[in-house]
């Protein structure tokens, strides 16, 4: 395979969370629940939408992805090889749904740690940390604590450390929660360019992220792939005449998803 090509294959993953409901129950009863049942894709350069209600596996996948989490069974290989090591982590951008910040930390101190445990050149890192923050129009805010952040400033700074390093592959869970409309509108903006050499994958419930950028959009339900398609091809499949939100009613309306 030519790896200057950025390829992610995602073969037959299946994903279960077991857990003990209650110690006081002698019964002992294990709970399982299946969170991912199969899911096989292939990515090339481009920017794709992972769509599906709550529960569905969306950040699921993206934890097995991105090695937070391991699968039951799959595999998940970057240009033919398995997707690990600090060679998969310098390609790999990642915000996840969820983190905790250090709150005494200052926006800058926060991006230069993180650099750090990417492994960045440590010469490279203040400018690298300048144009990140450039990039989701956070630089005024850098010298400020993390305790006098906004929660949508807290938002772009995830993004922004994704950012750092230049990754090839970008994934990103829910990055708009949280985020005003003008700022909604720069990210998306900013990640139909990026899509250009690299690939992209942006987990989220709002429809109007995607609908317009995405290269292709991918249905996931109850821990399966329903579709994976262009927009166009989606509406006239799903909802035709209509947008990608009634494609979303119509595939997921009825049930939870779950
Ligand atoms: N740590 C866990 N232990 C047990 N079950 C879990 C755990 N994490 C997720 N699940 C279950 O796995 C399923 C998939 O969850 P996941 O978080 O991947 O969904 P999601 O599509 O990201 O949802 P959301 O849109 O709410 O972020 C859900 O049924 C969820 O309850
Ligand atoms: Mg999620």
């Amino acid at each position: 395979m030519n790896p200057s090509i950025p390829v992610l294959s995602v073969n037959a993953l299946y994903k279960q969370y077991v857990s003990v409901p209650n110690l006081r129950n002698h019964r002992h009863q294990l709970k399982s629940k299946r969170a991912l049942a199969g899911v096989s894709l292939t990515l090339t350069p481009g920017l794709y939408g992972l769509l599906g209600p709550n529960g569905a596996g969306k950040s699921t996948l993206i934890g097995i992805i991105t090695g937070t989490l391991a699968a039951d069974s799959g595999e998940v290989l970057w240009c033919g090889k398995p997707a690990r090591g600090i060679r998969f982590r310098r390609i790999l951008g990642y915000m996840p749904q969820q983190q905790g910040l250090y709150d005494s930390y200052t926006g800058r101190r926060f991006l230069a740690y993180m650099a750090a445990l990417k492994e960045l050149p440590r010469k490279a890192v203040p400018a690298e940390v300048d144009r990140v923050a450039a990039a989701v129009n956070l630089s005024a805010e850098l010298d400020k604590r993390l305790s006098a952040y906004s929660g949508g400033m807290k938002q772009r700074l995830l993004l922004a450390s994704a950012l750092l390093g230049d990754p090839k592959l970008l994934i990103l869970d829910e990055p708009t929660a949280g985020l005003d409309p003008k700022e909604r509108v720069r990210l998306r903006t900013l990640l139909a360019q990026m899509a250009a050499d690299r690939i992209i994958l942006v987990a989220t419930h709002v429809v109007s992220d995607v609908e317009t950028v995405a290269t292709e959009v991918i249905l996931l339900r109850a821990g399966q792939i329903v579709d994976a398609a262009p927009v166009p091809d989606l509406i006239a499949k799903y909802a035709p005449g209509h947008g990608l939100e009634d494609v979303y009613l119509a595939v997921f309306g009825e049930g939870d998803g779950k």
